[in-house]
């Protein structure tokens, strides 16, 4: 945990032009720095890169931001990371929180445990190369299937003989605790006490973790005999959960991030395989059927996802069930059928990088299409042709961004001619159904922390992550249907919200001190007024990333120095909300302060006075807009209740429905003639 005085102190030294000057050559014209905009491929300079606003944007490519985030996304760090490199640039030291003497005790732990692997690994590694069996036995078998030495180096491939205790004898000399090499599941315990390798007589693939360390194993066999296990894993342990862990991801990520795609294969030689083809935006599940975990470290550096498996029976299954499972965590799905009998390893073997290149995007298909024609259009029989149906209307239902569910909607609905309107019903149907379930299965897990019965899962005897390499941002606050929606209703909330980021603590009426020609904290802020006007309403925004939002800034706002100009304090506002940790929000006050406002009330768009002086005029038109809309949504609402207790004959509620619609009507012409004469 890096402290907010730290983070603070990170974020005063930085210097925009300086950190992204590391990455981009940067030419000073007036006020702004220009260079070529390394997120999109750039012939002119595009990107500007401001140092009094202490943001950057790309004006072709629309990205933008500020320091943190540039160094985020161009060096595919995480938050921690970032904050890190920046502190070192600047030479500030990093306090960490205090650590309690237990959470010493554990860190002093992961280290020693990544240690021994480190060890483990050199000691594998030395023995495929330099030992005489290893080489006639382990080297021997990688070449035979294909691999260059250069691929055998860089997986930091290896070798375990056949002795169970090669390992651990080794390891004892060099001085390791026994405790360590069971603690990293290298050695195994035994009941008479005696300790022994987990690998022998096998060729051994590290598992490295995101930031390259080495946290686990597998090793595979060279015996043909089938009651021996073709593969043994290491077990989890403190550094290392195959739920969470990606074979191959410290060699692909910084492609992946680059093709903006991320190639999904079954283990580890099909990795292995590609890599040495040359495409390296490659991963793997680590030995375990794909989780929720692994999704979401691909997803850090790439949305867009090819699944390419087997094509035989049991690849197109599996490819079949992680289709779902990529689409709940948001991902752009796409699916490969190899040629048949073929897996990704041997088509890699036998192809060229151009060629395999070129074959996928010839043959990649949209997840829903391929499910389609692999479950639908091959079925004559009408009753099992509705199941199918079914079950691709229930992948559809995974889809989490609305847009492009209804694109499918619309493309199954003709395909199949199907009513649009019944697949809506069913896709809202099996999405209710599993928000409840996903409440109640919350709620239960409230209740039980609560009541004592369950501890929250990082608690207790479960590690939190090994310090930052599995740093997940608490990302549940974007809810993905309400935050990505553009209605007239989130449009004025964002509207607010922008008012508030960039000048919830400028007067709204706008005094020059004639004497120092400097703008005083006069009466009421734009803060001030906001709040009020929402709350004598009874008013709370409907988008939950922005009521976040709203409430971090006043928790902020109520502990600011009153002493300090306005400047001063939105300058810390926009500091605390731009470096939040939670990933959504941060990312969502960027885009506030980026945007080049366009004032929902046209004739203010034009307007050429500062934005800080006319803001008791925007401010409360915006909040009237605002309140408009409100009023008309709740017109709306009642108009379909109306119609419902029409349906059922319910004559009294519809007469009390109307009296209400009646009142709602009049207060939205109050506030449409108000917002006229504003
Ligand atoms: P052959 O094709 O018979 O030479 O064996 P292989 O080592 O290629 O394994 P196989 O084809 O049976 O397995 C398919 C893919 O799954 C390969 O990429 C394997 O490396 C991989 N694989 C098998 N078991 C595991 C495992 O436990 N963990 C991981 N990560 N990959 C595995
Ligand atoms: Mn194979």
């Amino acid at each position: 945990m890096i402290d907010r005085d730290t983070i603070n102190r990170i974020l005063d030294a930085v210097k925009i032009e300086e950190v992204i000057g590391d990455f981009v050559s940067l030419r000073r014209k007036g006020s702004n720095w220009w260079g070529l905009c390394p997120f999109h491929p750039d012939r002119n300079p595009s990107m500007a890169v401001s140092p009094t606003k202490n943001l950057f944007k790309c004006f072709s490519c629309g990205k933008g931001g500020n320091a943190l985030s540039f160094v985020m996304e161009h060096e595919n760090m995480s938050y921690p990371e970032a904050l890190r490199y920046l502190a070192a640039k600047y030479n500030i030291e990093v306090v960490d929180k205090e650590l309690t003497p237990e959470e010493v005790a554990r860190n002093q732990r992961y280290d020693n445990l990544l240690v021994v692997s480190d060890f483990a690994q050199k000691f594998y590694q030395d023995l495929l190369w330099n030992n005489d069996f290893g080489r006639t036995v382990g080297l021997s078998y990688f070449r035979q299937r294909g691999y260059t030495d250069d691929t055998i180096r860089k997986f930091g491939l290896g070798f375990a003989s056949h002795h169970p205790d090669t390992l651990i004898d080794a390891a004892r000399k060099e001085g390791y605790k026994e405790e360590y090499l069971i603690g990293a599941t290298l050695c195994v315990a035994r009941e008479n006490g005696e300790v022994s390798d987990r690998f022998y007589d096998r060729v051994m693939f590290p598992i490295h973790s995101i930031s390259g360390r080495v946290i686990a194993f597998g090793g595979r066999t060279l015996k043909k005999d089938k009651n021996v296990p073709k593969y043994v894993n290491s077990e989890n342990s403190d550094i290392y959960k195959k739920s969470d862990a990606v074979y191959g991801i410290f060699f692909a990520k910084s492609a992946i991030a680059k093709e903006k795609k991320c190639y999904l294969v079954e283990g580890y030689t099909d990795v292995v395989s590609m890599h040495q083809a040359g495409i390296t935006n490659v991963v793997a599940p680590c030995g375990t059927a794909l989780t929720a975990g692994q999704i979401r470290l691909m997803k850090r550096f790439s949305p867009d996802v090819t699944i390419i498996y087997d094509n035989d029976e049991a690849g197109i299954n599996a490819s079949l069930k992680n289709i779902n499972l990529l689409l709940e965590e948001g991902m752009n799905v796409r699916v490969l059928l190899l040629p048949e009998g073929e897996d990704p390893d041997s088509f890699a073997m036998a192809h060229t990088g151009d060629e395999i290149r070129d074959f996928i995007e010839k043959n990649e298909e949209d997840c829903i299409s391929y499910k389609c024609r692999l479950l639908v259009d091959s079925e004559r029989d009408p009753v099992r042709k509705s199941r199918a149906i079914r079950d691709v209307i229930a992948t559809i239902a995974y889809v989490s961004d609305p847009v492009l569910r209804n694109l499918y909607v619309d493309n199954l609905s003709k395909k199949y001619d199907q009513k649009p309107e019944m697949l809506f019903k069913e896709i809202a149907t099996l999405r209710r159904k599993w928000r409840e379930e996903r409440q109640r299965l919350e709620q239960r897990k409230e209740m039980e922390v609560s009541s004592g019965h369950l501890r929250p899962v990082y608690e207790g005897q479960q590690p939190p992550p090994v310090s930052e390499e599995y740093y997940e941002p608490a990302g549940d606050l974007l809810i993905g249907d309400v935050y990505s929606s553009n209605t007239p209703m989130d449009v004025s909330e964002r509207e607010l919200l922008y008012y508030l980021v960039k000048f919830g603590c400028y007067p709204i009426h706008f005094v020059e001190d004639m004497l120092y020609g400097a703008q005083k904290r006069e009466g009421v802020t734009v803060a001030d007024y906001i709040r009020s006007a929402l709350s004598e309403d009874e008013l709370e925004f409907e988008n939950p990333l922005y009521r976040a939002i709203y409430e971090e800034f006043y928790s902020l706002y109520g502990t600011l120095d009153g002493s300090l100009n306005p400047e001063e304090q939105q300058k810390q506002v926009v500091r605390f909300l731009s470096a939040h940790n939670n990933d959504s929000l941060r990312k969502t006050v960027l885009g506030l302060l980026l945007e080049t406002h366009t004032l929902t009330v046209k004739e203010y768009r034009l307007s050429i006075a500062p934005e800080e002086t006319i803001l008791g005029v925007t401010v409360p038109k915006s909040m009237v807009l605002y309140k408009l809309r409100i009023t008309e949504q709740a017109c709306i609402d009642i108009t379909k209740e109306i119609a419902a207790a029409e349906a059922n004959g319910d004559l009294e509620c519809q007469k009390a429905l109307m009296m209400q619609l009646q009142m709602f009507n009049q207060v939205k012409n109050r506030f449409a003639k108000e917002l006229n004469r504003l």
